[in-house]
């Protein structure tokens, strides 16, 4: 089959998903704060070759050249976040109009280029000073969470149309507060199981706030990470392992947010959630979205573990089961987005869903001015014909966003795992731009 975008109807929106940590730098400029991520990144052992994000892709000086970029792949839309500390450097209270004239001057020059903003209110950089008073462990966190979507609605809502309240949030707890990992670097269900709570209500809180301020023009949505998951034998044990994993990680967030409660069920080491609920939350959990985004990269298999806690489940390595593999050793595995799309599409009140991230690391190198990228080229071709077929068999998939426009600062594996449709030398800033990223534009066109 010739893979066409005019397959995928007029308005299927495509687009490029950035994340402002990941590439924007300038970590303390112009009365930025600083974020769990600016302090993580200093402490020893944790992020892969001692690698920081204080210039990362430059992005807060480059942002002109990048979006003239993402023009000329012809790209009509682009996903980015608000970096939380730019605009509230003591996370709330004092706004730093320094911030806001920044994004203000990226949103402007997206809309001069053609190009349409479409904005991520949290994307895991939590002030600094918010987390020594317990981060999203904090009930009060609903609270400072509400003043800085606020100030992003009544500053940019008169441009952005396209609104994403939180990026992946089983990610950030599980990875942050759970396995310590990421920032904050918190662990144990202690840590983990208040702030899943906090968390999905200020994503509910996030989506009202931004519907009241914005009724007419705001399309409100919010993203979710998601992997296909099956079990490694038929054994019931298995079996019962994969549901409990499916639960943790497809179902832990949308399902109190479309109103059906958390899986507790499905997911018992849960049960402590309802310790944290206060009178009322269980209808403020839900919000209406206008479309969930998925982010979708693999498949897991998973299988019964004695060793593993709470959840008695584990993973079985990709590296260990003989498959193609990325530079995240994470299994390419396209049919995984197409069951991902059905499975989202299949719960009662998803209105549409966009694929907000699909991409793929490689250890791509420049030669002769030129980066050829056969891998990802592939991968992106074969992802997204998978979604043509989930459109096709009628799910309400309306949208695909490449992860990511630049090579940038990939979390706690620094800049290693190279997933940009555009090569950085990131000693020099140098942007070349890979086949996939020619072919993305040819296919745009
Ligand atoms: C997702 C994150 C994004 C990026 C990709 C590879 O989990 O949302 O920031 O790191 O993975």
């Amino acid at each position: 089959m010739h893979l066409s975008k005019d397959l995928f109807g007029a308005d299927f929106e495509w687009g490029v998903s950035t994340a402002a940590f990941q590439v924007e730098g300038s970590h303390d400029a112009d009365g930025k704060g600083l974020s769990v991520w600016d302090v993580f990144t200093t402490k020893k052992g944790k992020i892969l070759n001692g690698d920081h994000a204080q210039t990362a892709c430059d992005f807060y000086n480059l942002y002109e050249r990048d979006i003239d970029l993402i023009k000329e792949l012809n790209i009509p839309n682009f996903r980015f976040s608000i970096s939380w500390t730019r605009i509230l450097p003591e996370g709330t209270g004092k706004i730093n109009q320094a911030g806001i004239d920044y994004y203000n001057r990226v949103i402007n020059y997206c809309i001069k280029q053609g190009v349409e903003p479409w904005l991520t209110v949290y994307h895991w950089d939590l002030p600094h000073v918010l987390e020594v008073k317990g981060g999203w462990t904090n009930r009060e966190a609903i609270n400072w969470f509400s003043e800085f979507i606020t100030i992003c609605a009544q500053n940019f809502g008169d441009r952005v149309k396209h609104w994403m309240v939180m990026n992946e949030p089983v990610v950030f707890t599980g990875a942050g507060y759970f396995f310590g990992i990421h920032a904050p670097g918190r662990s144990g269900m202690k840590n983990f199981v208040p702030a899943i709570h906090h968390v999905t209500m200020s994503i509910a809180e996030g989506g009202r706030i931004l519907r009241k301020l914005l009724p007419s023009t705001a399309q409100i949505g919010t993203t979710f990470s998601c992997s296909q998951i099956e079990p490694y034998t038929d054994k019931p044990r298995d079996i019962a392992a994969a549901v409990r994993a499916d639960a943790l990680i497809n179902r832990l967030y949308i399902e109190p947010l479309l109103g059906m409660g958390y899986p507790i069920k499905d997911l018992p080491a849960l049960k402590d959630l309802k310790k944290y609920f206060y009178p009322g939350d269980e209808d403020n959990l839900r919000f209406d979205f206008d479309f969930i985004g998925i982010q979708n990269y693999t498949r897991e298999i998973v299988k019964y573990s004695f060793f593993t806690p709470y959840i008695n489940a584990s993973m079985v390595k990709a590296e260990k089961r003989g498959v193609d593999l990325t530079a995240m050793r994470w299994e390419v595995y396209p049919p995984s987005i197409y069951h991902m799309i059905k499975k989202y599409d299949a719960y009662p009140n998803v209105k549409k869903i966009i694929v907000t991230e699909n991409g793929s690391a490689f250890p791509d190198e420049v030669t002769d001015g030129e980066v050829n990228d056969p891998k990802r080229l592939k991968y992106l071709k074969d992802y997204i014909a998978q979604v043509l077929k989930a459109k096709n068999e009628g799910c309400k998939v309306n949208g695909y966003f490449v992860w990511t426009l630049t090579d940038n600062f990939e979390w706690a594996e620094g800049y290693h795992p190279r997933f940009g449709l555009i090569h950085v030398d990131h000693a020099t800033q140098q942007r070349t731009v890979k086949t996939s990223g020619r072919w993305y534009a040819e296919f745009l066109k």
